[in-house]
């Protein structure tokens, strides 16, 4: 297929210029300022809109067993409200429990990628280390996987012990993978748990004193120094405060190979949404918690000035009827997570550009292109050049809509973002080339989507 992107202000971390973009077949065959339609090909017209790459989330659970039941997603239902929001290329963890096969497990997540209309791939999570899961990463390694996922959180389920930790970040290291990482101290987190459950305080507005910042930053320190002794380059998801951003900083200080990411739950709600009353509040838990407002400035400001690399989901989708439910009576057994992969976009362009708290630079390389510089993706994703990806969004910054659940592609029974106004939105989102949403539709084909095979950069 053949399009011709005319007139639109084309935008990517580097570049802002008014001009077109040539698609043939898969890839982009040429970007500038007046180029010439070939005849026969379909022209979509894009003066007054934005054209952006496609947008990559670097962190998404769609097929998750996690705290007695499963995440709501499917790659169909997840895929398309990914891409009627802009974002065409996911990044799931693999996320085995302890006693899993690792290699099955790879294949049992490949499988679940199979009805994607999005282009995807995974960072594996490490669960236990022994002779068995050095060899199967060596494999997946081998079958273009280039990242690593563990938990220093969960006791008792994805967590890995310091000794763990420290074999998988020299297998890494000797590998070039990046590990991406969710770092909060478990003992402290089981310890405030147990002490707070037996004063009586059961409701979702105990999950976050039940891990305060203080938790979080002592988890980032730990791998920060884990990194420091083993040289492997560490990726921190989902930091939710200053204490957590200084550890890193401080770690690079030191010469750590560390990047950060965000996600925007963290960035537009804060603590008092778990705080809401009769236990609606449970739509709010994930971990680390939402924070205090006043962490929401030193977000963006690490966004604006870099220290913060990436702006993704951890998109962890369940209901509240049934799933959320289960922990009424006991904080603790709320599954952990807030779906926003079809709002992440929107939110961070309404949020963040319209509010001037980034420019359009910024946003495009923490959403789109440093996602793909980190995880060996980069230039076939993140950017608008000749030879890369035709992944292309097509922005509307004249829509004005609101966000809710009656109307989201996501598989799940509430949105976070509950009637909230948008200020832009995808007029037009193609992966490779194909058309796969057009305003606020999804009318591309399942299955269409890629596993993407990538090379270890991180030597
Ligand atoms: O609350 C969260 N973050 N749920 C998903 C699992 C994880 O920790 O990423
Ligand atoms: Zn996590
Ligand atoms: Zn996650």
């Amino acid at each position: 297929m053949s399009l011709f992107i005319r007139g639109g202000r084309i935008i990517t971390a580097t570049d802002d210029f008014v001009g077109d973009v040539l698609v043939e077949g898969e890839k982009i065959a040429a970007v500038g300022p007046a180029l010439k339609a070939p005849a026969g090909v379909e022209v979509v017209d894009a003066a007054g809109k934005y054209v952006f790459p496609g947008f990559i989330d670097p962190h998404v659970h769609i097929y998750l067993p996690f705290m007695g039941t499963y995440a709501k997603d499917t790659y169909e239902t997840a895929s398309k409200a990914a891409l009627v929001g802009g974002t065409t290329t996911l990044i799931e963890m693999i996320c085995p429990a302890r006693g899993d096969d690792p290699l099955a497990a790879f294949e049992l997540w490949l499988s679940k990628g199979k009805p994607s209309a999005c282009d995807y791939t995974f960072h594996m999570g490490v669960s236990r280390f022994d002779a068995t899961t050095e060899a199967a990463i060596r494999e997946i390694a081998n079958r273009g996987i280039a990242s690593l996922k563990v938990f220093l959180a969960y006791k008792g389920a994805f967590g890995i012990s310091d000794e763990e930790l420290y074999s998988t970040l020299r297998l890494a290291n000797e590998l070039g993978l990046i590990v991406t990482a969710h770092c909060e101290n478990e003992t402290l987190i089981a310890e405030l748990q147990k002490r707070l459950l037996s004063e009586g305080k059961t409701g979702p507005e105990w999950h976050e004193p039940s891990r305060p910042p203080q938790v979080e930053a002592e988890g980032v320190h730990h791998l920060m120094t884990f990194a420091e002794m083993t040289d492997a380059h560490v990726y921190c998801v989902h930091t939710s405060c200053r204490e957590a951003l200084e550890a890193v900083e401080a770690a690079r200080l030191r010469g750590v190979r560390a990047w950060v990411e965000t996600v925007i739950p963290y960035l537009v709600l804060d603590k008092s949404y778990a705080e809401k009353p009769d236990f609606e509040g449970a739509k709010y838990v994930m971990s680390p918690p939402l924070r205090d407002k006043c962490e929401q400035p030193v977000l963006w400001n690490a966004l604006r000035s870099r220290l913060i690399s990436t702006v993704a989901t951890d998109h962890a989708p369940f209901d509240y009827a049934g799933q959320k439910e289960m922990g009424r009576g006991d904080f603790t057994k709320i599954p952990n997570g807030i779906p926003s992969v079809e709002d992440r976009v929107n939110l961070l362009y309404t949020h963040g550009v319209c509010r001037g708290r980034i420019d359009l630079q910024t946003f495009v390389d923490a959403a789109s292109t440093q996602a793909a510089r980190l995880f060996g993706l980069y230039p076939r994703k993140g950017t608008i050049a000749a030879g890369s990806d035709a992944d292309i969004v097509v922005y509307d910054p004249a829509y004005r809509g609101k966000i809710s659940a009656k109307t989201q592609q996501m598989a799940v029974d509430y949105s976070a973002f509950e009637g909230w106004p948008i200020e832009g939105r995808p007029s037009l989102v193609t992966v490779r080339g194909e058309v796969q949403a057009r305003d606020g539709k999804f009318v591309g084909k399942l299955g269409s989507g890629k596993f993407l095979t990538r090379a270890a950069t991180h030597h």
